[in-house]
């Protein structure tokens, strides 16, 4: 070292500060880093965070409803009556029934009721839908709480595949869902009441397999008579 360097002159001393200062950067970086702040995210948590905003994505894209009210809360729809008493009730299951149909039926029977030709039915003026001939409102739940299989026929075509049974279904789903399809796209049949679900559902214990045409024709007509809401008002509420 040059000795005519030791004496301190203000710069060496300028130069000494800025070398602790240096020194002491990279520590205390560290110290606040005690905790990892600083460190990438492991590239698994990226994934599986992007992985979460995915499905979270997905689960509201499917199960927001569009963000309608309406589809969550029956009382915000406005509904002009049909002319009939028992509005209130009516406008539970038809938005109740929309929401069962559109989780559960749609997959096959289509949005427009209107099936998949040769595959799966229509559910727009089909005997089996309206009660027509010898199909009964008895037969139209059965139906769909045990499911179907084989041959059948509907509207004149032929079918011959297999609908899952919906027994998991609550009485009071399935009366709104066959509500909703007996009056969606131009159908225009009476409502299924909750109550004659569970009649049926007990008269048909212990059943667990699909039904067969052959079986299902076997079973007398039955109609929903508490169909008609106004004439003999349930006890509601
Ligand atoms: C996995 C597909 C699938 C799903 C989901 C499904 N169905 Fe079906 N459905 C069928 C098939 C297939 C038939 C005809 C069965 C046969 O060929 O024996 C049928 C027949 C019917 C029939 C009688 C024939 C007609 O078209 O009028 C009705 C009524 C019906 N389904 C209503 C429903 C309702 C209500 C739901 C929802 C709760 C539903 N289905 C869910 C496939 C399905």
């Amino acid at each position: 070292m040059n000795p005519s360097n030791i004496h301190h002159s203000s710069d060496d001393l300028q130069l000494a500060r800025d070398l602790v200062e240096i020194n002491h950067a990279p520590a205390s970086l560290h110290n606040a880093d005690r905790n990892g702040f600083l460190r990438p995210l492991p590239l698994w948590l990226m994934a599986f965070s992007m992985f979460l905003f995915f499905w979270a994505g997905m689960y509201l894209a499917y199960n927001s409803g569009g963000f309608k009210a309406n589809v969550f809360d029956a009382s915000v729809v406005s509904w002009s009556g049909g002319g009939s008493g028992g509005a209130a009730a009516a406008v539970d299951m038809k938005v109740l029934g929309k929401k069962v149909f559109t989780q559960t039926c749609v997959i096959c029977h289509q949005a427009t009721g209107l099936g998949v030709p040769g595959q799966f039915p229509p559910l727009v003026g089909t005997e089996w839908v309206l009660s027509q001939d010898w199909h009964g409102d008895n037969h139209l739940v059965k139906q769909v709480l045990y499911g179907m299989q084989g041959p059948i026929t509907v509207k004149g075509l032929p079918y011959n595949n297999a609908m899952a049974a919906w027994s998991q279904l609550s009485d009071q789903q399935i009366a709104a869902v066959l509500t909703y399809v007996r009056s969606e796209w131009g159908n225009n049949a009476p409502p299924i009441t909750t109550e004659f679900v569970t009649k049926v559902r007990a008269d048909t214990k212990p059943r667990t397999e699909a039904w067969n045409l052959a079986e299902m024709k076997a079973i007398p007509k039955e109609m929903c008579s508490g169909s008609a809401a106004p004439a003999t008002p349930p006890a509601k509420k």
